[in-house]
Order: structure tokens, then C-alpha cells, then sequence
């Protein structure tokens, strides 16, 4: 891919390096809903994973490139791999039916990295990147080479890698500072004595990819811009190894806010940003900061008397860019218990979701139940309902039949649930240190086993004492996997039971899949692998 000077490329690796970190883990059709409006956002690639790491990172690419990758317009799809073939070929396959693949593949070339992670001298790394490259470059076109830990690189072996790449056939070459160790004028540096040593980088993509482990991952892409990169990776909400990577939203709205100094360009539909950040913050479960920049609850609030008083006069005496800009609403009174299901399907089809009839159906049904108990229902209402829909998924095995909690501060908390399992209705009783904690407590012991509570969030979707309560839990099975679940309810007891048999039935669902595959039935997931 080539771009005019005046035009920066933005690649998304939310679905990959965002994926990849703690408690950010999606399933396949979260993934394929988040690569769905990252094509709404107008990103340039998408890297929607790594197809070696697991078959499900295999199939996710896969039909995160025959379904997001053949609509109109659509965005590269790539994929990572590391240097190998047996990776690269599994990549190929994986990106294959996209309208333009790419292929990612990196190799560390930093001393560190070279010495006690590779075990290889400069020279080796220097042909497996040559090679590796020309080998990628046998099934697309569209080659992206890393030198993975290049911010701690030597810099002429460095500019050695990347003319050699480019001449093997790599048309981007990026240099990330995988430690978020730079700081932005040596990365800066580093950029312009690629461009000064490396003739041919001018007829490639300089590519930058920054962790945040010292807070300057978009600073330090932002300076590599001015040095002459053309293509910033980068996530929503600044997800990724460690503490991120550079955010996506931060480095648009540079370029938008500030095109005074800039004068570059990206596609990115910047009205498309806050929901982005939504659906990656509500499909991963990782809350996104009040003062986050762009995106965060408090980015367009103005508390203070002086800024309260300065915006009435006069918007621009406190704002540099206005809330509609990103695409935030407010919270936008919705709808009422008079809405028809054309409205509402139209409605959930403009927040960018995909649902079946089934599952419209079933979204309707909830937004009924919700009118019923709610005065006012708003967009966020909405995107929780359809959020806990979405997320059931087709297997519900575990269904919630009633509870009962007896609570109080002079009683011991007490929980009576009843359960059905494929029908087949099971209850227990529980006390616990308080009615939630009991209601697990009963559950556990329907379920015949002690799931350890990861993580327990909860919060309310909009203001109001009639406010829908959402809850977000991650269980473990002893030893085993760490799922998520979610439940929202107006009573906030029901929200954490319906988000914990939620997870439950996710650890069935895994539970099938896992034995589908030992029996074989799956294998074609395994193709290429
Ligand atoms: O941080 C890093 O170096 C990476 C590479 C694989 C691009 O994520
Ligand atoms: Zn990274």
C-alpha cells in the first residue's frame, strides 16, 4: 500500500495486540462485531489476529476477512506471524479471502532480544528477515515486516533490516518501540536516520507501533509523524500488552483537532469514534477511565463553576473540539413502551449491530420488559440490552428459573435459587456475606463445583434511581479458563445472577467446542495450522 505524503495510514491492532492482553480476550462473534465497526470508523487495516497462536485466532481472522474484508470498501485485513513459514503460510490462508490481505510477520532485532530470546547472531536475523519476506511475499502482494523491539535496535543494523526487507519486497516496515521504552525526540531521531540511510524508504511505508509502558505511545507516534511515518498502529481505547498501545482515537483527533499544525489527513469518520470505544470497552469488559482523553465520561464535562459559566458565553472558551465531533450524543432519550419493533430493529440497526431475527426478537422482548419498569429508555439502555443478548450466544444450557434473597443488616444473608439445566429445573440454598454473594454461593452449589470470582463490576448504564444496573463478572473453573459474563436488570441482584450463569454458560459452551475438537469434528479449524 502506498500513501500520498499527506496521508497517514491507520492500523487498528485492537482485535490483535489489544486482544492479546489481560482479561481482554473476545469470542469470535465479538470479534467479528468490533471488525465490523472498525470498518464504520473507516480504519485503514484491520489486524484481526494471530492465526498461528489457536485455531480460534485461525477462524476469527478468517471470517473476520470473508465478511468484513469483501464489503465495499473495505479496510486490509491482516495478520501476524512471526518469521517462520509454517506461520506465514497459516496467515496466508487465514487473510486469503479478503479483497486486500496482508501478511504482518516480525522478527526481534534488538541485542536483548537477539541474544537470549532468539539465540541468533545479527547475520541470521538479517537472512530470516530477507527470506521470511520474500516467502510472505509469495501469497500477497501486501507485506508488512516488524522489527519487533526496534526502538532498542542498533540503529545502522537496523537501517540494514530495513533496506533489506523493502528490497525483498516488504511494502511497510515498522519500527516499534514494543517496551514503550523511546522517548519522542530519539524516536523521532530514529525515524528521520531511516529516512537518511535508507534511500528505498521512500518508496516503502515507514510504519510506528508504541507501548505505553511511560505513558508516550502517542507522543511518540505523533513525533515519528513528523519525521516522515506514514502508518500509526494503534487500538481503541489504547488496549494492548502491558499498560496499551498508542490510542486510536487520541492520534485521529490530532490530526483532526489540530490540522493547523498537522495538514495530514486520515479516513477515519471520527463521528464513529465514542461508539467504537463502547462496543471494544462493553465486547473486552475493560472499563474505559472517567478522564480519558477523547472517549472517557469526563471528556466533555464541564463541573466547574468558571468553565460552566465561560461555555455558556461562549463554547470554544473550554472546548477544542466538540463532543458531536467524536460521535457523542449524550445520552439521548431513546424510546417508550409505545416503540414498535420496526422502530427498535431500526434503531439497533443505526448502532451498528448485526443481529438475528432471533435475537431481535429476544432484544424486543427485553426492551418491553425494560419499558415496563423504566420511564425512560436511552441509548445506552439499549446497547446493554442488546449487549446481553448478543452475548448469550446460541447454547443456554443454564437458565435462571427464580430467586429469593432474605437480606438486612441484623440477618445473615440468605439465597434461594432455582436453575434449570436443559430444562431440567435444580435449586439450592445459600448464605453468603451479603445477597449476591449468597445467590453465587446457591449457585455454586446447583452447578456441583466452587467457581472462583475473578472479578465483579458494577455499574449503572444511564442516571436515575430507576437506572439499569449492569453487572460484569469473570469466573474460573479450578485450574482452568477464566470466562466473562454479563447481566443487567434494574435490580441489581438479578443483574450479577443473570451475568454469572451468563459466564457459566460460556464455560459450557467452551466445554463443547474443546470436546468437538478432540473428537475431530472441528479439524477444518485446524487447516493450515
Ligand atoms: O509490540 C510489538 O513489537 C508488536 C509487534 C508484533 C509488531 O506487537
Ligand atoms: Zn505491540
Amino acid at each position: 500500500m502506498t500513501a500520498s505524503n499527506d496521508r497517514v495510514i491507520i492500523f487498528d491492532t485492537t482485535l490483535r495486540d489489544g486482544e492479546q492482553s489481560p482479561g481482554c480476550s473476545m469470542n469470535l462473534r465479538e470479534k467479528i462485531e468490533v471488525a465490523r465497526q472498525l470498518a464504520r470508523l473507516r480504519v485503514d487495516v484491520i489486524e484481526a489476529g494471530f492465526p498461528i497462536s489457536s485455531p480460534g485466532d485461525f477462524e476469527s481472522v478468517q471470517r473476520i476477512a470473508a465478511e468484513v474484508g469483501t464489503l465495499a470498501d473495505a479496510p486490509i485485513i491482516a495478520g501476524l506471524a512471526r518469521a517462520r513459514e509454517g506461520d506465514i503460510k497459516c496467515c496466508a490462508e487465514a487473510v486469503a479471502q479478503a479483497s486486500k490481505p496482508r501478511i504482518h510477520t516480525f522478527l526481534a532485532t534488538s541485542p536483548i532480544h537477539m541474544e537470549y530470546k532468539l539465540r541468533k547472531q545479527p547475520a541470521e536475523v538479517l537472512k530470516m528477515a530477507v527470506d521470511m519476506t520474500a516467502y510472505a511475499r509469495t501469497f500477497v502482494e501486501d507485506v508488512e515486516f516488524s522489527l519487533e523491539d526496534a526502538g532498542r535496535t542498533d540503529w545502522d543494523f537496523m537501517c540494514e533490516i530495513v533496506a533489506a526487507v523493502i528490497e525483498a519486497g516488504a511494502g511497510t516496515v515498522n519500527i516499534p518501540d514494543t517496551v514503550g521504552y523511546c522517548q519522542p525526540e530519539q524516536y523521532a531521531a530514529r525515524i528521520a536516520y531511516i529516512f537518511e540511510k535508507v534511500p528505498a524508504a521512500r518508496n516503502a511505508i515507514i510504519s510506528v507501533h508504541c507501548h505505553d509502558d511511560l505513558g508516550l505511545a502517542v507522543a511518540n507516534s505523533l513525533a515519528a509523524v513528523k519525521a516522515g511515518a506514514r502508518q500509526v498502529e494503534c487500538t481503541i481505547n489504547g488496549i494492548g500488552e502491558r499498560a496499551g498501545n498508542a490510542s486510536l482515537e487520541e492520534i485521529a483527533m490530532n490530526f483532526v483537532t489540530r490540522h493547523d499544525y498537522w495538514n495530514l489527513q486520515t479516513r477515519i469518520k471520527s463521528e464513529e469514534i465514542y461508539r467504537t470505544s463502547r462496543l471494544v470497552s462493553d465486547m473486552t469488559g475493560q472499563r474505559v477511565q472517567a478522564n480519558k482523553a477523547i472517549v472517557g465520561a469526563n471528556a466533555f464535562a464541564h463541573e466547574s463553576g468558571i468553565h460552566q459559566d465561560g461555555m455558556l458565553k461562549h463554547a470554544q472558551t473550554y472546548e477544542i473540539m466538540t463532543p458531536e465531533s467524536v460521535g457523542w450524543t449524550g445520552e439521548g432519550l431513546v424510546m417508550g413502551k409505545h416503540s414498535g419493533r420496526h422502530a427498535f430493529t431500526t434503531r439497533v440497526q443505526a448502532l451498528g449491530y448485526a443481529l438475528t431475527a432471533e435475537e431481535i426478537e429476544k432484544a424486543f422482548a427485553r426492551f418491553k420488559e425494560i419499558c415496563d419498569k423504566k420511564k425512560e429508555v436511552y441509548e445506552d439502555d439499549l446497547i446493554a440490552l442488546v449487549d446481553e443478548v448478543m452475548y448469550k450466544g446460541a447454547a443456554q444450557a443454564w437458565q435462571l428459573e427464580s430467586f429469593h434473597v432474605v437480606s438486612g443488616s441484623d440477618v445473615k444473608p440468605t439465597a434461594e435459587v432455582v436453575m434449570s439445566f436443559n430444562g431440567e429445573k435444580r435449586q439450592a440454598k445459600a448464605e453468603g456475606d451479603g445477597p449476591v454473594d449468597a445467590a453465587f454461593k446457591a449457585v455454586d452449589e446447583i452447578v456441583g463445583e466452587y467457581l472462583h470470582l475473578v472479578d465483579f463490576e458494577l455499574d449503572a448504564v444511564t442516571e436515575g434511581e430507576d437506572a439499569l444496573g449492569r453487572v460484569m463478572v469473570r469466573i474460573q473453573r479450578k485450574g482452568g479458563r477464566t470466562v466473562k459474563g454479563r447481566g443487567t436488570s434494574t435490580d441489581v441482584v438479578l443483574a450479577a445472577i443473570k451475568a454469572y450463569i451468563n459466564a457459566l454458560n460460556s464455560l459450557h459452551v467452551q466445554e463443547l467446542i474443546a470436546a468437538q475438537r478432540e473428537s475431530g469434528e472441528n479439524e477444518k479449524v485446524n487447516t493450515g495450522v
